[in-house]
């Protein structure tokens, strides 16, 4: 398995407190990988950092909080990880908001604007302040996390779907600029994931019904089975990968149904 082996990287992964991001680490670290645990909530990381040392028997996951939308705890995230850790090699921006549901003559422009600094511009803050290192040792692994909302029309989460359709964009733009540094950069864009984010989607069990039935493989997703394609996208696996979106959706997207 030497082509998923993670051992002495470091990743930092937002939004890793639970639901997908959670996952991820939990991945990362099984993979070998020192994982740094961030989400708003320092109480809720600390217990995923120490759910994950009990399971590897070492410090193998720090907790450091931080909001993604204030670019200086985005920077302490950044400069507490190198101070503990000593290096960044994987950066997973996976935190993401959505305030709003309702077509987009409702939304606010407050809404929108959040909507674009915490899945877009958040990206690109965190990007550029764990990318220099990577350029210097010629090799780093970055994945945002999207969605197949970035690839399809919608009249209830349309701002949403803009914003992950501008993460497929800032992976390509971003991966032709790093490239050449063997810094690669990619999109994972899940369908519909058993989370606390999607809860309004699949609680209600006529709702999960029905998305079940558009789904080829006749369910929802859970959320370590969006790990995988994080796990390749930071591997060696993934070693020639770079500004992709790999949608991960038991096949939604293909049906066209959603
Ligand atoms: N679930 C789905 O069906 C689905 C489908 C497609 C794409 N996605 C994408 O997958 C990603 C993860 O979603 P999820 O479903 O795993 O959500 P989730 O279970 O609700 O987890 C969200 C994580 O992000 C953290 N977070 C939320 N707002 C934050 C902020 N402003 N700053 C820092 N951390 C923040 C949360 O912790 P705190 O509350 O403690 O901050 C939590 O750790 C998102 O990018 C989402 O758009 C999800």
């Amino acid at each position: 398995m030497d082509l998923f082996d993670l051992t002495g990287k470091v990743a930092i992964i937002t939004g890793s407190s639970r639901g997908i991001g959670r996952a991820i680490a939990e991945a990362y670290a099984d993979a070998g990988a020192k994982v740094v645990i961030s989400s708003r909530k320092q109480q809720a990381c600390e217990e995923v950092a120490n759910a994950v040392n009990a399971t590897h028997g070492e410090e193998r996951a720090i907790a450091i909080a931080a909001s993604i939308s204030d670019k200086a705890m985005l920077q302490t995230l950044v400069s507490e990880t190198r101070r503990r850790f000593g290096k960044i090699d994987i950066l997973v921006c996976n935190a993401a908001s959505n305030p709003y549901y309702g077509p987009m003559a409702g939304i606010t422009d407050e809404q929108f604007r959040k909507i674009f600094d915490n899945n877009v511009l958040a990206n690109h803050w965190l990007i550029n302040m764990v990318v220099p290192e990577m350029i210097e040792r010629e090799n780093g692994a970055i994945v945002i996390v999207s969605s197949i909302g970035g690839l399809i029309g919608s009249d209830v989460i349309g701002a949403y779907n803009v914003s992950k359709a501008a993460d497929f964009q800032l992976v390509r733009n971003l991966a032709i600029e790093f490239g050449r540094h063997n810094v690669r950069v990619n999109a994972i864009a899940p369908g519909v994931i058993r989370t606390d984010f999607a809860k309004a989607l699949w609680e209600d069990p006529e709702a999960e019904a029905a998305l079940n039935r558009v789904t080829p493989l006749g369910r929802i997703g859970e959320p370590d089975e969006i790990a995988g394609a994080a796990v390749f996208l930071a591997s060696k696996a993934g070693a020639y990968v770079t500004g992709q979106g790999i949608v991960v959706d038991g096949g939604t997207t293909i049906r066209g149904g959603l």
